[in-house]
């Protein structure tokens, strides 16, 4: 009974164009100039920020070992990053972490000795090079350089935007074609942008000040939530969504940015209005952020705006997609403050009214992670782009400077 009902799953049209989409993506990777009966396997690496992180990914999608290690608690006495913090903690954890990826994975491995024997069975290693803090991405990016020269590997240089973007694609056995519009929302960016293909890139909104996720983290400051920390990602935003979920988004009027006359038609994104107001609400003392109330109110008022501009901002991407003949496929949105439930309902509500799906990772694949960089490295991998051992870290690195493949 079992064999058969088994059987009648084998026969599905579903599992034979999963593995034609293998098979496809096997012969990609032969063509990358790997030549397996099994596919690719990558160890990414992940140091821009403040997480230190690596993953073992197989070129269809598997994710066979990721750790995470989160420096929020070493962050949140200052109310934000320090830079020299995070690379010193960067510093302190990347030789654990790799090797944890990789004993869970089952490559290059240690046999309970503690000892790692190379990497067998790894075939690449990427690594975030940029955008990010500078001493942060010299700590992933030499670990890589020295891991993958000393194996002979190849090394494959990621674009941590790019990484957000593509890790849809993951395991999705090519359901999110290009072209794509993606909306990648985060502590450090707040763009939109056509994706033609890995590697090629057109900007269409980016933030005039500061980034969505800045600014959930300064109202978070302001209303004096402790940070949240949970094995998504958490910090400052993830508390205010969790302190919003009680509040009345009515009570306190929050001006909606860029929503007046000349800027009403410009897809750019701007918060720094949106998280002065809240200051100056605070300033006039209309709330009181010991009282638990006036917290989860301005915290809702607060999501409510920033997740309406999002969506009139996506919208007019979305209609530039269009103006420039571009049909896209679906709209990919990605980065930390896309976990966020109001930001993924708002940006939902413009792809249904483009008539495409939304695609978002999970929310831990939408904060900052290394299996997204280890997917970027195969997609790179499998258009032919590695990188010189001797590459450098590339602090401000606009996505749009990534030149186009095949
Ligand atoms: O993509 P990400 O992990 O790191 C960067 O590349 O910056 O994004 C981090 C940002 C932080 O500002 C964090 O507070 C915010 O994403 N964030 C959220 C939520 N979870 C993380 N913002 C709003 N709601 C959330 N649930
Ligand atoms: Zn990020």
């Amino acid at each position: 009974m079992l064999l058969l009902s088994q059987s009648r799953r084998w026969n599905t049209g579903a599992t034979a164009k999963r593995l034609l989409a293998q098979a496809r993506r096997w012969t990609a990777d032969a063509k990358a100039g790997i030549p397996h009966s099994r596919p690719i396997v990558v160890l990414g690496i992940e140091t821009s920020c403040d997480d230190t992180a690596a993953a073992v990914v197989t070129g269809d999608g598997c994710v066979l070992g990721e750790t995470n290690r989160h420096q929020h608690a070493a962050h949140e006495a200052f109310g934000g990053i320090v830079p020299s913090l995070a690379a010193s903690h960067h510093m302190a954890s990347v030789g654990e972490v790799v090797r944890d990826a990789l004993r869970q994975a089952g490559v290059g491995g240690s046999g309970g000795s503690g000892r790692s024997d190379g990497l067998a069975g790894i075939d690449a290693v990427a690594v975030t090079r940029g955008p990010g803090m500078a001493a942060s991405l010299c700590v992933g990016l030499a670990a890589a350089k020295t891991l993958a020269a000393v194996h002979g590997l190849p090394l494959v240089g990621v674009h941590h935007m790019e990484a957000h973007a593509l890790v849809a694609r993951m395991g999705r056995g090519g359901a999110v074609a290009f072209p794509f519009l993606c909306v990648l929302v985060s502590g450090g960016h707040t763009l939109t942008a056509v994706a033609h293909g890995v590697n090629a890139y057109t900007a269409i909104g980016a933030t005039r000040d500061d980034s969505a996720g800045d600014a959930f983290d300064k109202v978070a400051r302001e209303l004096r939530i402790p940070w949240l920390t949970t094995q998504d990602g958490g910090g400052p935003g993830a508390a205010l969504e969790r302190m919003a979920a009680a509040g009345d988004a009515a009570r306190f009027a929050m001006p909606v940015p860029m929503d007046k006359s000349a800027s009403a038609a410009s897809p750019d994104f701007s918060f720094s209005g949106l998280k002065e107001h809240v200051r100056s609400l605070r300033r006039a003392n209309a709330f009181d952020p010991a009282i638990p109330r006036d917290q989860a109110d301005v915290a809702a008022a607060f999501q409510r705006a920033a997740a309406t501009h999002l969506r009139k901002k996506t919208a007019l991407a979305a209609r530039r997609a269009r103006d420039m003949g571009v049909a896209i496929t679906c709209i990919v949105a990605a980065g930390g403050v896309v976990s966020n439930h109001a930001v993924r309902a708002a940006l939902a509500a413009v792809a249904a009214a483009e008539g495409v799906p939304l695609e978002c990772p999970p929310p831990r694949l939408c904060a900052d992670n290394a299996v997204m960089v280890a997917w970027a490295g195969i997609e790179r991998l499998r258009c032919g782009l590695t990188d010189a051992y001797t590459i450098d870290f590339i602090q401000r690195w606009p996505l749009e400077a990534l030149k186009g493949t095949a």
